[in-house]
Protein backbone atom coordinates (compact mmCIF):
# COMPACT_ATOMS: atom_id res chain seq x y z
CA UNK A 1 0.00 0.00 0.00
CA UNK A 2 1.13 3.61 -0.52
CA UNK A 3 2.27 5.57 1.98
CA UNK A 4 -0.19 8.17 1.83
CA UNK A 5 -3.28 5.99 2.20
CA UNK A 6 -0.56 4.15 5.52
CA UNK A 7 -0.70 7.09 7.32
CA UNK A 8 -4.73 8.34 6.63
CA UNK A 9 -7.06 5.70 4.11
CA UNK A 10 -9.42 8.64 3.82
CA UNK A 11 -9.64 9.89 0.04
CA UNK A 12 -10.90 13.07 1.47
CA UNK A 13 -7.48 13.64 3.30
CA UNK A 14 -5.52 12.79 0.12
CA UNK A 15 -7.66 15.11 -1.75
CA UNK A 16 -7.46 18.38 0.97
CA UNK A 17 -3.64 17.64 1.26
CA UNK A 18 -3.04 20.35 -1.87
CA UNK A 19 -1.79 17.74 -4.26
CA UNK A 20 -1.78 18.08 -7.92
CA UNK A 21 -0.84 14.83 -8.88
CA UNK A 22 -2.91 11.65 -7.77
CA UNK A 23 -0.91 8.32 -6.71
CA UNK A 24 -0.22 5.64 -8.94
CA UNK A 25 -2.60 3.69 -6.99
CA UNK A 26 -5.51 5.33 -8.59
CA UNK A 27 -4.28 5.84 -12.14
CA UNK A 28 -6.55 3.55 -14.27
CA UNK A 29 -4.29 1.25 -16.86
CA UNK A 30 -4.00 2.66 -20.23
CA UNK A 31 -6.38 1.08 -22.15
CA UNK A 32 -9.26 2.38 -19.76
CA UNK A 33 -7.87 5.53 -19.68
CA UNK A 34 -8.87 6.21 -22.82
CA UNK A 35 -12.69 6.43 -22.10
CA UNK A 36 -12.42 8.64 -19.31
CA UNK A 37 -13.25 12.08 -20.12
CA UNK A 38 -15.47 15.32 -18.94
CA UNK A 39 -18.03 14.05 -17.33
CA UNK A 40 -19.89 17.12 -17.12
CA UNK A 41 -19.35 18.00 -20.96
CA UNK A 42 -20.61 14.47 -21.13
CA UNK A 43 -24.03 14.62 -19.06
CA UNK A 44 -24.77 17.69 -21.84
CA UNK A 45 -24.69 15.90 -24.49
CA UNK A 46 -27.81 14.32 -26.33
CA UNK A 47 -26.01 12.25 -28.57
CA UNK A 48 -26.68 8.84 -28.24
CA UNK A 49 -28.74 6.21 -26.67
CA UNK A 50 -30.09 7.86 -22.92
CA UNK A 51 -30.49 5.77 -20.14
CA UNK A 52 -34.60 5.19 -19.59
CA UNK A 53 -36.96 7.10 -17.49
CA UNK A 54 -39.49 5.52 -16.35
CA UNK A 55 -42.99 6.98 -14.84
CA UNK A 56 -44.50 4.39 -12.26
CA UNK A 57 -47.11 6.91 -10.86
CA UNK A 58 -49.66 3.90 -12.38
CA UNK A 59 -48.21 0.72 -10.53
CA UNK A 60 -50.78 0.73 -8.02
CA UNK A 61 -53.77 1.94 -10.32
CA UNK A 62 -57.21 0.73 -10.39
CA UNK A 63 -57.44 0.16 -13.47
CA UNK A 64 -55.82 -3.04 -14.51
CA UNK A 65 -54.86 -1.90 -17.98
CA UNK A 66 -53.38 1.18 -16.96
CA UNK A 67 -51.37 -0.95 -14.17
CA UNK A 68 -50.25 -3.18 -16.50
CA UNK A 69 -48.89 -0.72 -19.30
CA UNK A 70 -47.02 0.81 -16.20
CA UNK A 71 -45.86 -2.75 -15.68
CA UNK A 72 -44.87 -3.31 -19.41
CA UNK A 73 -42.62 -0.07 -18.88
CA UNK A 74 -40.46 -1.39 -16.38
CA UNK A 75 -40.06 -4.64 -18.05
CA UNK A 76 -38.92 -3.00 -21.17
CA UNK A 77 -36.27 -1.05 -19.38
CA UNK A 78 -35.25 -4.33 -17.03
CA UNK A 79 -34.79 -6.08 -20.37
CA UNK A 80 -33.59 -3.27 -22.51
CA UNK A 81 -30.92 -1.40 -19.75
CA UNK A 82 -31.21 -3.06 -17.02
CA UNK A 83 -31.40 0.78 -15.09
CA UNK A 84 -33.36 3.11 -15.56
CA UNK A 85 -34.57 6.82 -13.62
CA UNK A 86 -37.70 6.16 -11.68
CA UNK A 87 -40.22 9.05 -10.86
CA UNK A 88 -43.43 9.46 -9.65
CA UNK A 89 -41.75 6.52 -7.25
CA UNK A 90 -43.93 7.43 -4.28
CA UNK A 91 -41.22 8.07 -1.76
CA UNK A 92 -41.63 12.15 -1.46
CA UNK A 93 -38.57 14.71 -1.92
CA UNK A 94 -38.74 16.04 1.44
CA UNK A 95 -37.74 12.27 2.65
CA UNK A 96 -35.10 11.91 0.02
CA UNK A 97 -34.00 15.92 0.72
CA UNK A 98 -33.49 14.93 4.65
CA UNK A 99 -31.47 11.56 3.34
CA UNK A 100 -29.23 13.75 1.11
CA UNK A 101 -28.97 16.67 3.78
CA UNK A 102 -28.46 14.08 6.87
CA UNK A 103 -25.30 12.15 4.62
CA UNK A 104 -24.20 15.60 3.58
CA UNK A 105 -23.98 16.52 7.82
CA UNK A 106 -21.99 13.07 8.91
CA UNK A 107 -19.51 13.68 5.80
CA UNK A 108 -18.95 17.37 6.62
CA UNK A 109 -17.55 16.54 9.84
CA UNK A 110 -13.98 16.69 11.11
CA UNK A 111 -12.11 13.44 10.07
CA UNK A 112 -11.33 12.51 13.30
CA UNK A 113 -14.90 12.83 14.29
CA UNK A 114 -15.97 10.24 11.36
CA UNK A 115 -13.09 7.75 12.08
CA UNK A 116 -14.90 7.26 15.61
CA UNK A 117 -16.93 5.00 12.83
CA UNK A 118 -14.57 3.27 11.10
CA UNK A 119 -14.93 0.11 9.82
CA UNK A 120 -12.18 -2.62 10.01
CA UNK A 121 -12.80 -5.61 7.34
CA UNK A 122 -9.73 -7.03 8.66
CA UNK A 123 -12.16 -8.61 11.52
CA UNK A 124 -14.83 -8.84 9.39
CA UNK A 125 -16.30 -5.49 10.39
CA UNK A 126 -17.60 -4.29 7.35
CA UNK A 127 -20.04 -1.26 8.29
CA UNK A 128 -18.86 1.94 8.76
CA UNK A 129 -17.22 4.24 7.64
CA UNK A 130 -14.39 3.31 5.08
CA UNK A 131 -12.27 3.27 2.39
CA UNK A 132 -11.13 0.52 -0.39
CA UNK A 133 -8.17 -1.19 0.77
CA UNK A 134 -5.49 -2.70 -2.20
CA UNK A 135 -7.02 -6.16 -1.72
CA UNK A 136 -5.61 -7.61 -5.11
CA UNK A 137 -2.78 -8.19 -6.58
CA UNK A 138 -2.84 -4.79 -8.96
CA UNK A 139 -3.26 -2.75 -6.01
CA UNK A 140 -5.57 -0.16 -7.72
CA UNK A 141 -7.71 2.21 -5.75
CA UNK A 142 -10.90 4.38 -6.07
CA UNK A 143 -11.09 8.11 -5.77
CA UNK A 144 -13.85 7.60 -2.59
CA UNK A 145 -14.59 6.84 1.54
CA UNK A 146 -17.84 5.82 1.85
CA UNK A 147 -20.52 4.56 4.87
CA UNK A 148 -22.05 1.29 4.90
CA UNK A 149 -24.55 -0.22 7.01
CA UNK A 150 -27.52 -2.52 7.09
CA UNK A 151 -30.62 -0.32 7.04
CA UNK A 152 -33.72 -3.45 7.14
CA UNK A 153 -35.57 -5.34 8.34
CA UNK A 154 -35.04 -2.93 11.59
CA UNK A 155 -34.28 -5.94 13.77
CA UNK A 156 -31.11 -6.90 11.87
CA UNK A 157 -29.87 -3.21 11.83
CA UNK A 158 -27.31 -2.26 14.51
CA UNK A 159 -28.47 1.52 14.93
CA UNK A 160 -25.17 1.54 17.82
CA UNK A 161 -23.33 2.18 15.00
CA UNK A 162 -24.98 4.49 12.73
CA UNK A 163 -24.11 7.83 12.80
CA UNK A 164 -25.12 9.88 15.63
CA UNK A 165 -24.73 13.17 14.00
CA UNK A 166 -26.98 14.82 12.39
CA UNK A 167 -29.96 14.24 14.76
CA UNK A 168 -31.79 13.34 11.73
CA UNK A 169 -29.36 10.77 10.15
CA UNK A 170 -31.44 7.82 12.46
CA UNK A 171 -34.90 9.01 11.80
CA UNK A 172 -34.11 10.16 8.51
CA UNK A 173 -32.42 6.55 6.79
CA UNK A 174 -35.01 4.24 9.09
CA UNK A 175 -37.93 5.88 7.35
CA UNK A 176 -35.83 5.97 3.54
CA UNK A 177 -35.33 2.18 4.33
CA UNK A 178 -38.72 1.40 4.79
CA UNK A 179 -39.83 3.40 1.88
CA UNK A 180 -37.32 1.66 -0.56
CA UNK A 181 -38.71 -1.70 0.90
CA UNK A 182 -42.03 -0.96 -0.09
CA UNK A 183 -41.26 0.37 -3.59
CA UNK A 184 -38.98 -3.08 -3.67
CA UNK A 185 -42.16 -4.99 -3.36
CA UNK A 186 -43.80 -3.14 -6.03
CA UNK A 187 -40.75 -3.26 -8.49
CA UNK A 188 -40.62 -7.36 -7.97
CA UNK A 189 -44.34 -7.72 -8.30
CA UNK A 190 -43.72 -5.72 -12.28
CA UNK A 191 -40.89 -7.59 -12.66
CA UNK A 192 -42.47 -10.75 -11.97
CA UNK A 193 -45.63 -10.53 -13.95
CA UNK A 194 -42.90 -9.55 -16.75
CA UNK A 195 -41.68 -12.79 -16.60
CA UNK A 196 -45.30 -13.97 -16.54
CA UNK A 197 -45.09 -15.38 -13.61
CA UNK A 198 -46.85 -14.45 -10.59
CA UNK A 199 -47.08 -11.20 -8.90
CA UNK A 200 -45.52 -12.08 -5.65
CA UNK A 201 -43.13 -14.61 -7.11
CA UNK A 202 -39.54 -13.19 -7.37
CA UNK A 203 -40.03 -11.41 -3.93
CA UNK A 204 -40.89 -14.86 -2.76
CA UNK A 205 -37.51 -16.33 -4.89
CA UNK A 206 -35.00 -12.96 -3.09
CA UNK A 207 -36.18 -14.25 0.41
CA UNK A 208 -39.19 -11.97 1.18
CA UNK A 209 -39.85 -9.10 3.89
CA UNK A 210 -38.18 -11.65 6.51
CA UNK A 211 -35.02 -12.55 4.24
CA UNK A 212 -34.48 -9.84 1.71
CA UNK A 213 -31.78 -7.40 3.24
CA UNK A 214 -30.81 -3.30 2.39
CA UNK A 215 -28.03 -2.56 2.66
CA UNK A 216 -26.73 1.45 2.49
CA UNK A 217 -23.86 2.68 0.98
CA UNK A 218 -22.87 6.21 0.80
CA UNK A 219 -20.25 6.92 -1.06
CA UNK A 220 -18.47 10.34 -1.00
CA UNK A 221 -16.53 11.55 -4.26
CA UNK A 222 -13.90 14.44 -3.06
CA UNK A 223 -13.04 16.83 -5.98
CA UNK A 224 -10.29 14.95 -7.73
CA UNK A 225 -7.19 16.91 -9.56
CA UNK A 226 -6.72 14.64 -12.35
CA UNK A 227 -9.97 13.62 -12.76
CA UNK A 228 -9.23 12.13 -16.33
CA UNK A 229 -7.18 9.64 -14.62
CA UNK A 230 -9.56 7.99 -11.73
CA UNK A 231 -12.40 6.40 -10.89
CA UNK A 232 -14.85 6.87 -8.21
CA UNK A 233 -15.85 3.48 -8.27
CA UNK A 234 -14.46 0.56 -11.09
CA UNK A 235 -16.77 -0.92 -13.48
CA UNK A 236 -18.79 -3.54 -12.15
CA UNK A 237 -22.25 -4.73 -11.93
CA UNK A 238 -24.19 -4.89 -8.88
CA UNK A 239 -24.83 -7.92 -7.44
CA UNK A 240 -27.87 -7.07 -5.40
CA UNK A 241 -31.56 -8.43 -6.76
CA UNK A 242 -32.20 -4.29 -7.03
CA UNK A 243 -30.29 -1.36 -5.92
CA UNK A 244 -31.52 1.87 -5.26
CA UNK A 245 -29.54 5.31 -6.18
CA UNK A 246 -30.28 8.93 -4.97
CA UNK A 247 -27.11 11.53 -5.43
CA UNK A 248 -26.42 15.21 -5.05
CA UNK A 249 -27.28 16.22 -8.36
CA UNK A 250 -23.66 15.81 -9.31
CA UNK A 251 -22.81 13.24 -12.24
CA UNK A 252 -20.92 10.40 -12.48
CA UNK A 253 -22.66 7.44 -12.75
CA UNK A 254 -21.63 6.04 -16.73
CA UNK A 255 -23.75 2.74 -17.92
CA UNK A 256 -21.90 0.89 -20.80
CA UNK A 257 -24.38 0.23 -23.17
CA UNK A 258 -23.74 -0.84 -26.92
CA UNK A 259 -20.21 -0.99 -26.69
CA UNK A 260 -19.98 2.74 -24.90
CA UNK A 261 -19.86 4.67 -21.96
CA UNK A 262 -23.17 6.23 -21.33
CA UNK A 263 -23.45 9.12 -19.03
CA UNK A 264 -26.35 8.78 -16.77
CA UNK A 265 -28.61 12.51 -16.89
CA UNK A 266 -29.11 13.69 -13.38
CA UNK A 267 -32.80 13.74 -13.39
CA UNK A 268 -34.69 15.54 -10.69
CA UNK A 269 -36.77 13.91 -8.53
CA UNK A 270 -35.60 10.55 -9.55
CA UNK A 271 -34.03 7.37 -7.58
CA UNK A 272 -32.26 5.43 -10.05
CA UNK A 273 -32.92 1.55 -10.20
CA UNK A 274 -30.49 -1.14 -10.92
CA UNK A 275 -31.51 -4.38 -12.07
CA UNK A 276 -28.88 -6.47 -10.14
CA UNK A 277 -27.01 -9.53 -10.88
CA UNK A 278 -29.57 -11.65 -8.55
CA UNK A 279 -32.38 -10.88 -11.05
CA UNK A 280 -30.00 -11.24 -14.00
CA UNK A 281 -29.70 -14.70 -13.07
CA UNK A 282 -33.22 -15.97 -12.01
CA UNK A 283 -34.52 -14.29 -14.94
CA UNK A 284 -31.81 -16.50 -16.96
CA UNK A 285 -29.95 -12.95 -18.61
CA UNK A 286 -33.77 -11.77 -19.62
CA UNK A 287 -33.29 -8.75 -17.11
CA UNK A 288 -30.02 -7.61 -17.66
CA UNK A 289 -27.25 -6.66 -14.73
CA UNK A 290 -25.73 -3.43 -16.23
CA UNK A 291 -22.12 -3.26 -15.98
CA UNK A 292 -21.36 0.29 -14.96
CA UNK A 293 -18.63 2.87 -13.20
CA UNK A 294 -18.40 6.09 -11.12
CA UNK A 295 -16.39 8.77 -12.55
CA UNK A 296 -14.92 11.99 -10.54
CA UNK A 297 -14.34 15.69 -11.51
CA UNK A 298 -12.29 18.63 -10.45
CA UNK A 299 -14.83 21.38 -9.58
CA UNK A 300 -17.51 19.59 -7.27
CA UNK A 301 -18.14 16.66 -4.43
CA UNK A 302 -20.07 14.33 -5.29
CA UNK A 303 -22.07 11.78 -3.35
CA UNK A 304 -24.37 9.39 -3.76
CA UNK A 305 -26.46 6.56 -1.71
CA UNK A 306 -26.54 3.36 -2.54
CA UNK A 307 -29.20 1.03 -1.30
CA UNK A 308 -28.59 -2.60 -1.90
CA UNK A 309 -31.75 -4.88 -1.96
CA UNK A 310 -29.82 -8.45 -0.97
CA UNK A 311 -31.18 -12.24 -0.93
CA UNK A 312 -29.78 -14.18 2.50
CA UNK A 313 -26.37 -15.05 1.83
CA UNK A 314 -26.59 -19.09 2.34
CA UNK A 315 -29.97 -19.58 2.94
CA UNK A 316 -31.27 -19.54 -1.28
CA UNK A 317 -29.92 -21.40 -4.22
CA UNK A 318 -29.40 -18.64 -6.78
CA UNK A 319 -30.41 -19.79 -10.36
CA UNK A 320 -32.83 -19.39 -13.36
CA UNK A 321 -36.44 -20.00 -12.77
CA UNK A 322 -37.83 -23.19 -14.09
CA UNK A 323 -39.89 -20.80 -16.36
CA UNK A 324 -37.59 -18.92 -17.71
CA UNK A 325 -35.70 -21.56 -19.04
CA UNK A 326 -36.49 -23.96 -22.21
CA UNK A 327 -34.68 -25.78 -25.04
CA UNK A 328 -33.87 -23.00 -27.11
CA UNK A 329 -32.77 -21.01 -23.74
CA UNK A 330 -30.56 -23.21 -21.57
CA UNK A 331 -29.82 -21.83 -18.16
CA UNK A 332 -26.94 -19.37 -18.10
CA UNK A 333 -25.87 -19.61 -14.68
CA UNK A 334 -24.78 -22.53 -12.64
CA UNK A 335 -26.98 -22.53 -9.14
CA UNK A 336 -24.68 -20.68 -6.60
CA UNK A 337 -25.83 -19.02 -3.13
CA UNK A 338 -25.50 -15.58 -2.75
CA UNK A 339 -22.19 -16.08 -1.25
CA UNK A 340 -20.97 -18.12 -3.58
CA UNK A 341 -21.76 -15.68 -6.37
CA UNK A 342 -19.99 -13.27 -4.90
CA UNK A 343 -16.94 -15.46 -4.03
CA UNK A 344 -16.89 -16.42 -7.36
CA UNK A 345 -16.81 -12.57 -8.75
CA UNK A 346 -13.83 -12.06 -6.22
CA UNK A 347 -12.07 -14.97 -7.41
CA UNK A 348 -12.59 -13.81 -10.71
CA UNK A 349 -11.18 -10.50 -9.86
CA UNK A 350 -7.93 -11.63 -8.25
CA UNK A 351 -6.96 -13.54 -11.38
CA UNK A 352 -7.63 -10.93 -13.53
CA UNK A 353 -5.56 -8.74 -11.82
CA UNK A 354 -2.46 -11.87 -11.14
CA UNK A 355 -2.92 -12.24 -14.83
CA UNK A 356 -2.80 -8.49 -15.43
CA UNK A 357 -5.09 -9.48 -18.57
CA UNK A 358 -5.69 -6.37 -19.53
CA UNK A 359 -6.33 -6.84 -23.29
CA UNK A 360 -9.96 -8.25 -22.59
CA UNK A 361 -13.47 -6.32 -23.74
CA UNK A 362 -14.60 -3.68 -21.40
CA UNK A 363 -17.68 -6.02 -20.35
CA UNK A 364 -14.90 -8.61 -19.36
CA UNK A 365 -12.41 -6.58 -17.68
CA UNK A 366 -13.56 -5.08 -14.35
CA UNK A 367 -17.16 -6.82 -13.32
CA UNK A 368 -15.98 -8.55 -11.13
CA UNK A 369 -15.77 -5.53 -8.75
CA UNK A 370 -18.81 -5.28 -6.20
CA UNK A 371 -19.95 -2.30 -4.65
CA UNK A 372 -20.35 -3.77 -0.95
CA UNK A 373 -17.31 -3.90 1.43
CA UNK A 374 -15.67 -7.81 2.08
CA UNK A 375 -14.34 -8.85 5.07
CA UNK A 376 -10.26 -9.36 4.06
CA UNK A 377 -11.02 -12.82 5.41
CA UNK A 378 -13.59 -13.50 2.68
CA UNK A 379 -10.89 -12.44 0.37
CA UNK A 380 -8.32 -15.31 1.92
CA UNK A 381 -10.87 -17.88 1.04
CA UNK A 382 -12.00 -17.30 -2.02
CA UNK A 383 -8.17 -17.33 -3.03
CA UNK A 384 -7.26 -20.04 -1.06
CA UNK A 385 -10.08 -22.27 -2.85
CA UNK A 386 -10.34 -21.31 -6.10
CA UNK A 387 -11.41 -25.19 -7.14
CA UNK A 388 -15.11 -24.81 -5.98
CA UNK A 389 -15.70 -21.96 -8.19
CA UNK A 390 -17.00 -23.16 -11.85
CA UNK A 391 -18.08 -21.19 -14.83
CA UNK A 392 -21.17 -22.74 -16.62
CA UNK A 393 -21.00 -21.75 -20.41
CA UNK A 394 -24.19 -21.30 -22.01
CA UNK A 395 -26.12 -25.35 -22.53
CA UNK A 396 -23.69 -26.89 -20.12
CA UNK A 397 -25.13 -28.27 -16.68
CA UNK A 398 -23.79 -27.42 -13.35
CA UNK A 399 -21.84 -30.52 -12.47
CA UNK A 400 -22.25 -29.95 -8.33
CA UNK A 401 -25.24 -28.50 -6.67
CA UNK A 402 -23.86 -26.26 -3.59
FE1 LIG B 1 -22.96 -0.42 -8.53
Amino acid sequence: MVATTLESPRVETLAGSGIQLIPKEYVRPKDELVSITNIFEEEKSDEGPQVPTVDIADILSDDRAVREKCYERIKDAAVDWGVMHLVNHGISNELMDRVRVAGQAFFAEPIGEKEKYANDPGTGMIQGYGSKLANNASGQLEWEDYFFHLVYPEEKADLSIWPKKPQDYIPATREYAKELRGLATKLLSALSIGLGLEEGRLEKEVGGMEELILQMKINYYPKCPQPELALGVEAHTDVSALSFILHNMVPGLQLFYGGKWVTAKCVPDSIIVHIGDTLEILSNGKYKSILHRGLVNKEKVRISWAVFCEPPKEKIILKPLPETVTEAEPPLFPPRTFAQHMAHKLFRKSQEAIDDSKKVQPQEQNNAETDIPQPEEQQKTVESKPQKIEILKPGEEASTSP
